[in-house]
């Protein structure tokens, strides 16, 4: 991520390190000689740290010191006596990595669910209603406000100085952007009046004309030119060098906040009018609606306003304004559920579909993929989009129902591509007037085009599949990639691209071998990964040290990263906070092949996890149990963040039933959750207290029956402190 050339220009003549006395032949020294030579290099080297890390101010390349520290080793290699307590060999490690510094934020940086049309609205309010068990003529307001197509940013203030600005990272650690946030002059760098400790989010962006001019002068000065505002924004924040950022117009609006020593206010709108009165700029379009119908209302405008807004925005965000019941409200897994974002239509284009690909997955399926002639779609130029399946191809859909009228698509045809968000282009329609006299219906391969395996289409599954396994190359290398992937181990320095090239050379072929790396290809090996193409010394370091780093992992990042099928990231965070432990976990995993033990009646009753997915996971764990163990062998599974320990019911297992009257069913499970209890959907011996409201019927007889706690809806109420 180092802007290299920079550097290079930036330091042209400053270092006078290579001046030939200076560098005598190391056989040259005698011991005096040697001596002041490591004192010169740790004090240079040491000044070389610090301008680049600390000020943003390089004053060598990064090959010159490179060159120089491994001069200082030679030098410590011929004179190990001579080693000083400060050598710059000793703090390799200890060097900051390459990149920003990693700030983990005091309340996790939330992301918002969709709603593409004004259905999922209505859902969306209806299904609050519910949550809070209010009638549909109970007044309720929410605020609407552009959603901005930028980047979102997180500022911590503490006695109303800025002490530091992160991004949003994955929602729990954020990159340390301080020194650029610094230079936007819409950030505040002191508030007066605020709470001790204030966290402000918000929206960088860049205004359309700010981007045009970027752009120009990019073009003028033979530099990168961006492809849209936003990536000009992120591009302009996450500069190493804040002087680049400095020289880059961003704006930022203000729209929500993590940690406070005190609340700003009551109510969404309160807190908003709270942020612009300490002199952040808030959204002018910012609303409160009172009714389904304005919340629509505002919509429509915002949307016919956006072309002349001058700066990009995808939809309108809505937030139940009323703060306490946000609260009660609480969060899915990462988004919360007083909060919807309501997207504006895809943009679409159309353009020729010069050639159907298919792609292997790390799941062995075949996915097609159209290559097209590049065309821009709102702005970003697009030349591929998914294609789903051979049925969706064809024209059927996944129960046989024609869809576009069941005309199918061909190599050669006219389509219409569209694109909301960053989600991978799709084929909307396509235009048989246009369709070329030579084009012949496309025909899924039966072999697998990665390793010539046959592939395979199960009856009932939509898509065909690799029959090789971890023979087809195809697989395996993509299930390195969703290994590494940010998500999952996320190592820094080992992306999609590292990975296909250490596996193309045979350096990395599972994902144990990631973990014994260094030891096949580090210091003192015949082939050294510093020696590939691409790598330094110092990269390779890095390198290593970002591996060791993740060597501890969270429980649920180690179940995802395992890439099995039908387990995405919220499945693998339901069933690490299940388990708890790796052992645990992995002793269910053992005990649940059978289908009749107590371990499989609990894995499919855990919510979330249906038969397929169950069916999947032990499948996996049949199979590559050794791997598995292996692999996890070599690493400190950290179990799942404990739960809430200090609540009567922290560990204990609830079931409801019969009807609640005071608090919905949604929310009395959330409530439980939140306190450190499980919910199960069924009495059995586990259970610990069901919760009884009118009309319960068989479980409480069961419970009765088995000798457990009953309680009715007050009792529920007052043991959780709401009575
Ligand atoms: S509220 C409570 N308000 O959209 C959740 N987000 O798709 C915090 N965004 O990560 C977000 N404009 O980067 C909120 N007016 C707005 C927004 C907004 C843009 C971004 C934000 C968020 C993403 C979710």
């Amino acid at each position: 991520m180092r802007n290299r050339s920079y550097r290079g220009k930036a330091l042209a003549g400053k270092t006078q390190i290579d001046s030939a006395d200076q560098m005598r032949a190391i056989s040259d020294l005698d011991e005096a000689a040697a001596r002041a030579e490591l004192a010169r290099l740790a004090d240079i080297l040491a000044q070389a740290n610090t301008a680049y890390h600390a000020d943003d101010a390089p004053i060598m390349s990064d090959a010159e010191f490179d060159a120089l520290r491994q001069r200082n080793a030679m030098i410590e290699a011929r004179f190990p006596a001579l080693i000083r307590p400060d050598s710059p060999s000793a703090q390799i490690g200890a060097a900051p990595s390459d990149g920003f510094g990693k700030i983990s934020h005091a309340k996790r940086m939330l992301s918002l669910a969709n709603a593409f049309d004004d259905t999922d609205v209505v859902d969306f309010v209806n299904g609050i209603r519910r949550f809070l068990s209010l009638s549909e003529d109970a007044p309720l307001t929410f605020t609407a406000e552009p959603k901005i197509d930028g980047l979102s940013l997180s500022l911590r203030y503490e006695g109303g100085k800025l002490i530091h600005a992160a991004t949003r990272g994955d929602g729990e650690t954020g990159e340390d952007v301080t020194a650029n946030a610094r230079t936007i002059a819409e950030i505040p760098q002191v508030l007066a009046h605020a709470p001790e400790v204030l966290e402000v989010r918000g929206e960088v962006y860049m205004s359309h004309d700010d981007f045009a001019a970027l752009n120009a002068r990019q073009a003028q000065a033979a530099g990168k030119t961006f492809a849209n505002p936003r990536n000009a924004a992120a591009g302009s924040l996450r500069q190493l060098d804040a002087a680049i950022t400095r020289a880059r117009p961003l704006r930022f609006f203000a729209y929500a906040w993590g940690e406070l020593s005190e609340p700003l206010a009551p109510t969404q709108s309160g807190a908003i009018a709270r942020l612009a009165q300490l002199g952040f700029t808030t959204n002018p379009r910012f609303r409160c609606c009172r009714t389904l119908a304005e919340m629509l209302e505002t919509y429509a405008q915002i949307a016919a306003e956006r072309a002349t807004l001058g700066y990009d925005i995808d939809g309108v965000v809505y937030k139940l304004d009323d703060l306490a019941l946000q609260d009660r409200l609480g969060l899915r897994a990462t988004t919360p559920r007083w909060a919807i974002a309501h997207k504006f239509p895809a943009e679409r284009a159309w353009t020729v579909l010069e050639g159907i690909d298919i792609q292997v997955g790390r799941t062995g399926a075949l996915s097609p993929v159209a290559r097209l002639k590049p065309v821009t779609v709102g702005g970003v130029v697009v030349s591929n989009a998914t294609l789903h399946n051979e049925d969706y191809i064809a024209g059927r859909d996944s129960r046989g129902q024609p869809i576009r009228d069941g005309r199918d698509i061909r190599a050669g045809d006219w389509v219409e591509v569209y694109r909301a968000g960053d989600v991978i282009p799709k084929i909307r329609d396509i235009d048989l007037a246009r369709r070329p006299e030579s084009a012949t219906p496309f025909q899924m391969p039966d072999t697998c085009p990665e390793c010539g395996s046959p592939a395979l289409r199960e009856p009932g599954d939509s898509v065909r599949r690799c029959t090789g396994g971890m023979i087809c190359p195809a697989q395996a290398v993509e299930r390195l990639k969703h290994f590494v992937s940010r998500a999952a181990f996320d190592i820094e320095g080992l992306g999609a691209k590292q990975i296909e090239a250490f596996w193309r050379d045979g350096w990395i072929t599972t994902p144990q071998e990631i973990f014994t790396l260094q030891d096949r290809f580090g210091p003192g090996q015949p082939r050294q990964v510093k020696n590939r193409e691409g790598w330094g010394e110092k990269s390779a370091q890095n390198l290593f040290a970002a591996i060791d780093e993740k060597r501890s992992i969270p429980l649920a990042r180690f179940i995802f990263a395992l890439g099995i099928r039908h387990v995405g990231e919220t499945s693998a965070g339901m069933l690490a906070t299940h388990y708890g432990t790796w052992p645990t976990f992995q002793q269910a995993m053992t005990e649940a092949q059978d289908a009749e033990s107590a371990a499989y009646a609990e894995l499919t009753a855990i919510d979330g996890v249906g038969p397929v997915m169950a069916q999947s996971l032990l499948a996996s764990f049949q199979a590559e149990r050794t791997e598995i163990d292996a692999l996890a062998a070599l690493l400190n599974i950290l179990p799942a963040k404990a739960r809430a320990t200090d609540s009567p019911i922290a560990g204990k297992t609830l079931v409801f039933t019969g009807t609640l009257e005071r608090m919905s069913r949604a929310e009395a499970k959330a409530r439980a959750e939140a306190m450190g209890a499980k919910v199960a959907g069924s009495v059995s011996a586990k259970t610990d207290i069901l919760i009884a409201g009118p009309g319960a019927g068989s479980k409480a007889t069961k419970a009765a029956a088995l000798g457990i706690e009953v309680i009715d809806e007050d009792a529920w109420l007052a043991m959780i402190g709401a009575g």
